[in-house]
């Protein structure tokens, strides 16, 4: 099995290797293939895994290439793990929308958006190239905004794409732990859109256990989602949001903790990670050290420092190492072995929710085998809910539009059509300010 990493120099790959590492079975991953943009990255990144492999037989052997095609040509997995423009990027995306007055975030409103935007167009040659070079290939997408990354990639690739995140499955974890249910036995009731969905149910041995759960003030504001929500508006809502949709239900308090930070989040991160890649320059550097000790300070901090008063601090190791790469691994096991499982993932909507069409990649639990992820027939969302769900899919449409026309107009419609973002003429200069800043944005002429 030949799994191909794109951004391979990334600074989350040893957790990715890492699962791997813990994979014994038949018809494992033997053989990785890193590809970056950055040799130096790749370099450092390369080291860190040669440490983590040194004491394990059979590890998976590793190469690392900056040519792209040679780096798909007979993959049999290609996960894709890119971020166009770096974290500096993700630090302009934060600076120029909050300069605005509306939320500069990772992949939520203006922030998304230039992310999206800046991401599409390269997202969608990486899908042409695999399309030719490795059509039998089962692409995992982790780039964000991932779900908007996914369906401008499925469009090439069909279903042999799927995108993951791991804010799902973590919020399943916490309300079984909550509920006294092991995570592992329950069945999790979640759609939506990635980083937009909401817990409508948890089903333990046939049971809903919600309902429980929602009739308890003390259990409901005894996890990170009932401090960051509030216990009466989770009782309204009568389901438990992502965690992201705290920028929707929050959205002025969000805005002005960010603008109120010290640093946002994407200049803190990308001080820090210069500083590992610094540090690996040297040859005789201790890689798994120095990258433990950096990914020990970014966790410390993991989305908290705006959320400390709602205890976002409080998540607990299994939280922040329960991530993405075993979504991945379990996925690709899945897959590869056709063990049966299921798994809450971004696939094509397939009639899932019937306020959508056939082709908007959404979240939902999955059934997973050697023929790929088949969505779950699941209860409509409310009306609130579907709204938010079409106004954002709206907008997404908007930036593939714009992705695929290099039109300016339709960059501005995806901006001010967004929830977030109150203006015409706020969308206007926002489009003016990220193409003043992002390089990656130039096709918008
Ligand atoms: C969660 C989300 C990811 C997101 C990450 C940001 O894991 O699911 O989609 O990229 O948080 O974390 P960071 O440490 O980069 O702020
Ligand atoms: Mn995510």
């Amino acid at each position: 099995m030949k799994l191909t990493i794109l951004g391979g120099g990334g600074f989350r790959v040893p957790l990715v290797y890492g699962a791997l590492l813990t994979d014994r079975a038949e018809g494992r991953v033997t053989r990785v293939v890193l590809h970056d943009l950055d040799a130096r990255r790749l370099s450092a990144v390369t080291r860190v895994l040669a440490e983590q492999a040194a004491t394990v037989p059979g590890a998976p052997e590793v190469t690392a290439t900056t040519d792209l095609d040679e780096a798909l040509r007979g993959a049999d997995f290609v996960f894709s793990a890119i971020r166009v423009g770096g974290l500096e990027g993700r630090a302009h995306d934060e600076r120029v929308a909050l300069a605005e007055g509306v939320l500069g975030q990772e992949t939520v409103g203006a922030g998304g958006i230039a992310y999206g935007l800046r991401t599409v167009p390269v997202a969608v040659d990486i899908a042409r190239r695999v399309a030719r070079l490795a059509p039998d290939a089962w692409v995992i997408n982790f780039t964000n905004p991932a779900g908007l990354v996914t369906e401008a990639m499925s469009r090439h690739l069909g279903d042999r794409v799927i995108g993951i995140c791991d804010s799902p499955v973590g919020l399943g974890r916490r309300i079984a732990r909550v509920l006294g249910a092991d995570p592992r036995e329950a069945w999790i009731d979640y759609v939506g859109l990635n980083h937009l969905g909401w817990v409508r149910g948890l089903r333990v041995a046939g049971r809903d256990e919600l309902p429980r759960l929602l009739a308890d003030p003390d259990l409901l504001g005894s996890f990170e989602e009932g401090k960051l929500f509030g216990v009466d508006w989770l009782r309204s809502l009568g389901a438990i949001p992502n965690e992201y949709l705290h920028y929707y239900y929050f959205n002025r308090e969000a805005v002005r903790a960010y603008q109120q930070a010290e640093k946002t989040r994407g200049a803190f991160l990308a001080e820090q990670q210069a500083r590992f890649y610094e540090e690996m320059r040297r040859p005789d550097a201790a890689a798994l050290t120095t990258w433990d000790r950096t990914r020990a300070e970014r966790e410390a901090t993991y989305m908290s420092e705006n959320r400390e008063s709602a205890g976002a601090g409080e998540r607990d190791a299994d939280d922040l190492s329960g991530g993405y790469e075993k979504v991945a691994l379990a996925l690709m096991r899945a897959i590869a072995r056709d063990e049966r499982t299921t798994l809450i993932l971004n696939v094509r909507n397939q009639g899932t929710l019937s306020v959508l069409d056939t082709d908007a990649v959404i979240e939902v639990p999955c059934l997973v085998d050697a023929n790929g992820a088949h969505p779950v027939a699941v209860a409509p969302l409310p009306d609130h809910a579907s709204g938010l769900v079409c106004s954002v899919k709206a907008v997404e449409r908007e930036v593939l539009a714009a992705a695929e026309s290099g039109s300016r107009t339709t960059a501005v419609k995806a901006f001010a059509l967004h929830p977030l973002v109150d203006s015409v003429n706020v969308a206007r200069r926002l489009v003016e300010g990220y193409t003043a800043v992002h390089p990656g944005l130039a096709y918008l002429g």
